[in-house]
């Protein structure tokens, strides 16, 4: 139970609705007990008046007699009646009050997952699959909800009601009570056994769902590839077996659950049947009226529900702590790269690595080995190399999206860890290997990096950003021009032009320090020219790193390092590197050949 103390906060922000959720409860069980009581006054006047009529066979006042059980019994109906619609307004009240209460705190929960997730570095999202992310703030939430809610509500309906139906019943008469009671404790024991089962077998329906979410999912995602291969069958075969997995488990569960009602229905006969037999017997004595075994007997109904909710209960519960120690220990990942200071810092754009290494945490590859090189605000610096060398591992340290393993990363003298984060962020522009659009119009892509929210108030800049990465004209071909909506991850636009907005993006930022990673790979040599002619200008007295395959793209380079697994073999300017002879004049060679 321990897990669920991080949610007491919670309990506690809402705790005056919860109290008035309690009054609500007491009234609605207050309510409860008069039909039972009501039906025994009828029941006993029933019985009375009948023996009256009968002694008065033969005298005139017998039709009068009728008439009158007549006038009781609908006074009677009324009184049922209107209690029923009491409680029935208590009931609602209460539902009302404490299921909403569960209600805003799946909202809070929420809330407070979705953002301790914007704050964990690219290494969580790394090591854990999308469907798990999206479960615990769904699926987790969903089942601490249940706990919130229903099982509160239920576990406090059960204590209020047993206490007022437990005295009025040992007032009436203790002995019987005692006989009625007796098959209940079997009742809530069996169902806890019951529900244990059905636990462990849910557990498991849960893993193999979230199997199938992930199948989906990944499905969904690649979609294209699955098209291009035609696997779509294999695909549809694959999810087809684990659905009939889920299925078979599924199908588990519900024979177990099945097997749960019975139980639940036969405890109650029993006491019912006590009830009529010993009852019987105290009638005979005189201790008790006929009456007074109606009473028992719809006693026994409103304590058979909450009982049988109970051992339900315990096992909505369990469920609840499962899901919240998951939750928690979600919460509980600090994120690895820390801001360490909240000083403002305006940075301009030197940029010094010293020796250094870094190894992925989650492969343990060590992508880079030894580097060192310098660039000064003003300066290009191009970074060539084969595939796998190292070069987006450089980039990614230099946004820090993680942290170098050794050796030193100075930001205008500073080092890096020392930088405040959001700053180092904001001022710098990254156009990203993996060019990334999100399901928005073309225009919110390229002002995503600025802080004006509403895109007409710049959408000269937006224009101004496109024209600089060369996409403008393309932009305006498209019938909605910059109100295009581009589909998710941009599949409605080519490669190229993918590519050419998310440049557009990093230029708007303006950014101190503007990094391309290989993001003109997929533009042709004309336009690549143009833009970088146009970058030239925009940043004068600002750092740009480009980082390409094509020597045609750097060769204007104020400094080139050329790497290789990690290390640099090659650096210098263009002319000095061809004079080298060594392997980037071979490269430069081969692709002035393909060209
Ligand atoms: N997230 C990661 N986790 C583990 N290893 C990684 C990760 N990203 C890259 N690597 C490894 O680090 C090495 C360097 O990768 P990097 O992405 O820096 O190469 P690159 O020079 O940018 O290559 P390319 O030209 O193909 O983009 C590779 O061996 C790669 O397998
Ligand atoms: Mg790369």
């Amino acid at each position: 139970m321990k897990e669920l103390r991080s949610l007491n906060k919670f309990l506690i922000r809402y705790k005056w609705r919860l109290l008035l959720g309690v009054l609500f409860i007491i009234c609605a069980n207050w309510f409860n007990l008069y039909p039972a009581q009501i039906f025994r006054n009828a029941i006993d006047i029933v019985v009375e008046t009948i023996n009256t009529y009968k002694h008065m066979k033969g005298s005139e006042l017998q039709s009068e007699v009728y008439e009158n059980l007549g006038k009781a019994l609908l006074i009677f109906a009324g009184l049922l009646l209107t209690v029923a619609i009491i409680k029935g307004i208590f009931t609602f009240f209460m539902r009302y009050t404490i299921i909403m209460v569960s209600r805003f705190i799946e909202f809070d929960l929420k809330n407070e997952i979705y953002n301790h997730y914007q704050k964990l570095d690219t290494s969580f999202y790394k090591e854990n699959k999308t469907g798990d992310i999206m479960n615990r703030i769904g699926d987790d939430v969903s089942k601490v909800r249940m706990y919130l809610g229903p099982s509160i509500m239920y576990l406090i309906n059960l204590v209020v009601l047993f206490a007022l139906v437990i005295t009025t019943m040992v007032n009436i008469n203790a002995e019987l009570s005692l006989y009625i009671l007796l098959p209940l404790p079997v009742l809530s024991v069996t169902i806890y056994y019951v529900s244990q089962l059905i636990n462990i077998k849910s557990e498991r329906v849960q893993k193999q769902l979230s199997k199938l979410f992930n199948i989906s999912q990944e499905t969904f995602a690649g979609i294209r590839v699955i098209k291009a291969y035609n696997k779509s069958n294999s695909t549809v075969e694959k999810f087809n077996q684990e659905a009939k997995n889920y299925r078979s488990i599924a199908m588990n569960l519900v024979t177990t659950e099945s097997l749960f009602y019975p139980v639940i229905l036969f405890l109650p006969v029993l006491s019912t049947l006590i009830t009529i037999y010993v009852g019987g017997l105290e009638v005979i004595k005189g201790t008790i009226t006929f009456g007074n075994i109606g009473e028992f007997v719809i006693y026994i109904n409103l304590l058979t529900w909450p009982v049988a909710s109970l051992g339900w209960v315990t096992s909505l519960i369990q469920r609840a702590v499962a899901s919240q120690k998951r939750i928690n220990e979600f919460l509980s990942i600090e994120p690895k790269i820390q801001n360490q200071t909240n000083e403002a810092c305006q940075i301009k754009g030197a940029i010094e690595f010293k020796n250094v290494q870094f190894t992925y945490p989650e492969s343990g590859v060590e992508a880079l080995k030894d580097i060192s090189f310098k660039v000064q605000p003003g300066q290009t610096l191009a970074i060539v190399g084969k595939t796998g060398s190292g070069k987006s591992t450089i980039v990614q340290l230099l946004n820090r999206l993680y942290d170098n393993s050794s050796g030193e990363i100075l930001i205008d003298n500073d080092p890096i860890q020392l930088i405040n984060l959001n700053d180092l962020r904001n001022q710098t522009g990254c156009v990203p290997q993996d060019v990334f659009l999100f399901s928005d119009t073309i225009g919110n892509n390229i002002s995503f990096g600025t802080f004006t929210k509403d895109q007409k108030s710049n959408q000269k800049d937006i224009e101004w950003a496109a024209r600089q990465a060369v996409v403008h004209e393309t932009i305006k071909q498209f019938n909605k021009g910059y109100e295009t909506v581009v589909g998710e991850r941009g599949v409605t636009l080519s490669g190229g032009q993918k590519q050419r907005v998310s440049i557009a993006r990093a230029i708007l930022k303006s950014p101190q320090i503007l990094i391309f990673d290989d993001c003109l790979s997929a533009v042709d040599t004309e336009t690549e020219e143009k833009i970088l002619t146009n970058l030239k200008q925009i940043m004068a007295n600002k750092t740009t790193i480009i980082v390409s395959h094509r020597i045609s793209s750097i060769k204007d380079a104020d400094h080139i390092i050329m790497i290789e697994n990690g290390k640099i073999i090659e650096e210098g300017k263009h002319d000095e590197l061809i004079q080298l002879s060594g392997a980037y004049k071979n490269l430069y060679e081969k692709q002035l050949i393909e060209d």
